[in-house]
C-alpha cells in the first residue's frame, strides 16, 4: 500500500510528501452507548488509512483515492464542499479544524485503505483521524487528541449525516498495541486494558451485508435514546445522558413514551453495566463471562434495539450451537461483522462451519477477518 501511494503521489506531484497513518476499530462490548454518555471498550486494528501529505502554497486541496482510483481539487470555504463522500471526510476535517481556530491551507495528496467497506469496522473514522492527525501535526496546531477525535466526530455530523458517538474515532486516534481501551464517553476518562486472552482468538465473520445505508436508521435510534432521556429527566433531574439513569426510573415512565423508545433504552441501560461486567471479568481471567455478555448484547441488539438482520443473527446463533465463548454483532448494526471469542481449538471447526453453512444459506460466502489490535493514529 505504501509503495502504491508514493508511486501515485511522485507520478500526480513530484516530490514526496510525509506519509501518515490511522487504524479501523473493533469493540470488544459497549454498542450504542457512546452518544449515550456511557462506556465503550474498542480498540484500533491493523487495518485503516495511509496517507501521504505536502503542503501545496495555494488555497486548495489536491486529493487522490487510490481505491475510487479517482482525483478531486476543493478549496477550504464552506461553500467548496465536495460532491464525492470520501472527499467529504478530508474536506470535513479541514473545515472543522479551521472551526476550532486551527490553521489549514492547501495541500496535496494521496491515500489509500485496507478497511473492508461496509463491515463496520470504521473505515470512515480512520479516514478522518488520519486527515486530522496529520493536519494538526503538518500546521503545528498543537490541538490535544479529545478535540482531534471531536473534528471527526463533527465531520460525520456536519458533512456526512451521521449523528454518531465519539468511539470510533477515539479508538482510532487512541489505540495502542495489545490494548483495548475502555472509554466513559461522558467524562471522557479512558483506560487501557492490555487484551491477550490465552487459549482465546478474536475474529470477525463479515456477513458481507453492506451497512452504508443505515445512518437514517441510526439517527432514528440516537432519537429514541434522548426521548427516552427526557422523559426520565422529569422525574429525575440528574439524568444528563440516557446512560446515567437507572433502570427503574425508565420502568417508571413506560406509558409515558413510544414503546419502541422504552425498548431502546432498556438496551443502553443494559448495555452500559455489560462494559463494567466485561472489565471486571478480564481483570480476573474469566473469559467464560465475557462471552456470556457478548451474547447477551446480540440479543439486545436484535431484540430491543433492532440493529440486527437474519445473517447476523444466524451467524450469531450457529456460534452459541458450536459452543463458542461469545458472539455478537459489532459496530452500529444493519450489517456488517459478528465478532467472536474462539477457543483455540474450536476455531478451525467454527470457520469451517460458518464458511459452509452460511453459505448454503444465503448463497455467498462470509469473510473471516483475523484482527491484531494495533496502534492508532501516527506519523511513519
Ligand atoms: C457507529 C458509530 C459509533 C457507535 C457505534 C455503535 O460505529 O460511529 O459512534 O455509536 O456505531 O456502538
Amino acid at each position: 500500500m505504501k509503495q502504491r501511494i508514493q508511486e501515485k503521489f511522485n507520478t500526480l506531484f513530484g516530490e514526496p510528501g510525509d506519509l501518515y497513518a490511522s487504524a479501523g476499530r473493533i469493540n470488544l462490548i459497549g454498542e450504542h452507548t457512546d452518544y449515550n454518555g456511557g462506556y465503550v471498550f474498542p480498540g484500533a486494528i491493523d487495518c485503516g488509512i495511509m496517507a501521504e501529505i505536502k503542503v501545496n502554497g495555494t488555497q486548495k486541496v489536491r486529493a487522490f483515492s487510490l481505491d475510487y482510483d479517482e482525483y478531486v481539487e476543493f478549496g477550504l470555504q464552506e461553500e467548496d464542499k465536495p460532491e464525492q463522500q470520501w472527499a467529504r471526510y478530508i474536506f470535513g476535517v479541514c473545515r472543522e479544524t479551521i472551526k476550532r481556530c486551527g490553521k489549514v491551507e492547501g495541500f496535496d495528496t494521496v491515500f489509500a485503505g485496507d478497511v473492508p467497506l461496509g463491515a463496520g469496522l470504521s473505515s470512515s473514522a480512520a479516514l478522518e483521524s488520519t486527515y486530522a492527525f496529520a493536519l494538526n501535526e503538518i500546521f503545528g496546531n498543537g490541538i490535544d487528541k479529545f478535540q482531534l477525535a471531536k473534528i471527526g466526530q463533527s465531520t460525520e455530523h456536519n458533512y456526512c449525516g451521521v449523528k454518531c458517538g465519539i468511539m470510533d474515532q477515539f479508538a482510532s486516534l487512541f489505540g495502542k498495541a495489545g490494548s483495548l481501551i475502555r472509554l466513559n464517553c461522558k467524562t471522557m476518562e479512558y483506560k487501557y486494558f492490555p487484551f491477550n486472552p490465552e487459549g482465546y482468538r478474536l475474529v470477525l465473520i463479515d456477513s458481507c451485508v453492506k451497512h452504508e445505508l443505515a445512518s437514517s436508521a441510526y439517527n432514528k435510534r440516537r432519537a429514541s435514546c434522548e426521548n427516552a432521556a427526557a422523559a426520565i429527566r422529569k422525574n429525575h433531574p440528574e439524568v444528563e445522558f440516557l446512560s446515567d439513569a437507572k433502570r427503574v426510573w425508565l420502568d417508571e415512565v413506560r406509558d409515558d413514551i413510544p414503546e419502541e423508545d422504552f425498548l431502546r433504552a432498556e438496551y443502553v441501560i443494559g448495555e452500559v453495566q455489560r462494559v463494567l461486567d466485561v472489565c471486571d471479568a478480564l481483570e480476573r481471567g474469566d473469559y467464560e463471562t465475557v462471552g456470556e455478555m457478548m451474547y447477551q448484547t446480540h440479543f439486545g441488539m436484535s431484540k430491543l434495539y433492532e440493529v440486527s438482520c437474519e445473517e447476523l443473527d444466524f451467524l450469531n446463533k450457529l456460534a452459541r450451537k458450536m459452543d463458542v465463548t461469545g458472539s455478537r454483532v459489532m459496530g452500529g448494526g444493519f450489517g456488517g461483522c459478528t465478532i467472536n471469542l474462539v477457543k483455540d481449538e474450536l476455531y478451525m471447526p467454527f470457520i469451517e462451519a460458518v464458511m459452509d453453512q452460511f453459505t448454503e444459506k444465503f448463497g455467498h460466502a462470509p469473510k473471516v477477518y483475523n484482527v491484531v489490535i494495533s496502534d492508532g493514529a501516527r506519523k511513519l
